[in-house]
């Protein structure tokens, strides 16, 4: 089976289980926020590196990448309610709190978010010299201090340190990402850190640039947002040139911190094309 059946096989799995007594309309804003998908860029990367390392359990790698994206996608469900960055489009179609109201939105995010934990949980049974590292480390992808949350109450604040704001909002889950994948392989996750929080940051610059010069119709939701809410963002910071030009140089840094494991080329490559997913040429070339 490819890796994106893999990752939507596993996701269906995590929803069916996570709904089988739900009230009907959180069942339906659950899967909403799930399916369609976007990139499962997150996932992606984490049985990217399992894989590197020979995925020799890969029910554990499945179970991992879908709770990475389940919290990924309840963050997107959060972050676009009035509260936060009050957005009509997600994915190309209406938000979760559009379509279903605020309070089953609320809830989604909540539930995908426990979800989350369950599944890995329940996957890592058979782990337990693994469990607590592997819960430890999502939970630090999505805590109050240095995760998500924190990401998200930055905004709050008066004075902003842009590279902290986007370490936390979406490096945390990348660095998530390449040590749970190293960790679902029975692999010790540390020298896999540094490459989730390059990717990760390199991957929040083509957002920013995206931010800026994109269209709404080709990147599936609202742009111009970083200026309207007076957001700290990598193009304000150094420029859309400047923006460019580092991430061009995370890129590469993020392919120089692949570690040496067999197929490295192929997880190189892999990295390149995530990364700039967000920013293709017709992007760079904008006036
Ligand atoms: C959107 O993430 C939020 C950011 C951190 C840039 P993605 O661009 O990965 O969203 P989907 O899952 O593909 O829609
Ligand atoms: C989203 O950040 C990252 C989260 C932690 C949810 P943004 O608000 O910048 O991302 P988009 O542009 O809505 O996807
Ligand atoms: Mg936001
Ligand atoms: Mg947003």
């Amino acid at each position: 089976m490819n890796q994106i059946d893999r990752i939507e096989k596993a996701l269906h799995k995590a929803l069916d289980d996570a709904t089988r007594q739900s009230p009907p309309k959180l069942k339906a804003a659950m899967r909403a926020a799930v399916f369609p998908g976007g990139g499962r860029i997150r996932p992606r990367l984490l049985t990217s590196v399992a894989e590197a390392l020979g995925d020799p359990d890969p029910a554990m790698t499945d179970a991992a990448g879908a709770a990475l994206e389940l919290l990924h996608c309840a963050s997107l469900v959060h972050d676009d309610m009035p509260c936060f960055d009050d957005a009509d489009l997600r994915r190309g179609r209406p938000t979760v709190h559009k379509a279903f109201g605020e309070e089953i939105a609320l809830l989604t995010g909540d539930a995908l978010i426990i979800e989350a934990f369950a599944l890995l949980a329940r996957a890592g049974a058979s782990r337990p010299e693994r469990l607590g590292q592997m819960l430890a480390l999502l939970a630090g992808a999505v805590n109050g201090s240095t995760g998500i949350v924190a990401g998200q109450a930055w905004e709050s604040e008066r004075v902003v340190d842009v590279d902290r704001y986007h370490r936390a909002k979406t490096g945390a889950l990348f660095e998530a990402a390449t040590m749970l994948g190293a960790l679902a392989a029975g692999a010790p996750p540390e020298p896999w850190r540094n490459l989730g929080a390059l990717i990760g940051e390199a991957y929040q610059t083509a957002d920013d640039i995206l931010d800026a010069v994109g269209d709404a119709e080709s990147a599936g939701k609202p742009v111009g947002q970083d200026e309207h809410w007076q957001r700290p963002s990598v193009v304000e910071a150094y420029g859309l040139d400047g923006a460019i030009a580092r991430l061009d140089t995370l890129v590469e840094r993020a392919g120089d911190a692949v570690p040496a494991v067999g197929d490295r080329e192929r997880l190189v490559g892999l990295v390149a094309a995530l990364a700039t997913r967000l920013c293709p040429p017709e992007l760079r070339a904008h006036p």
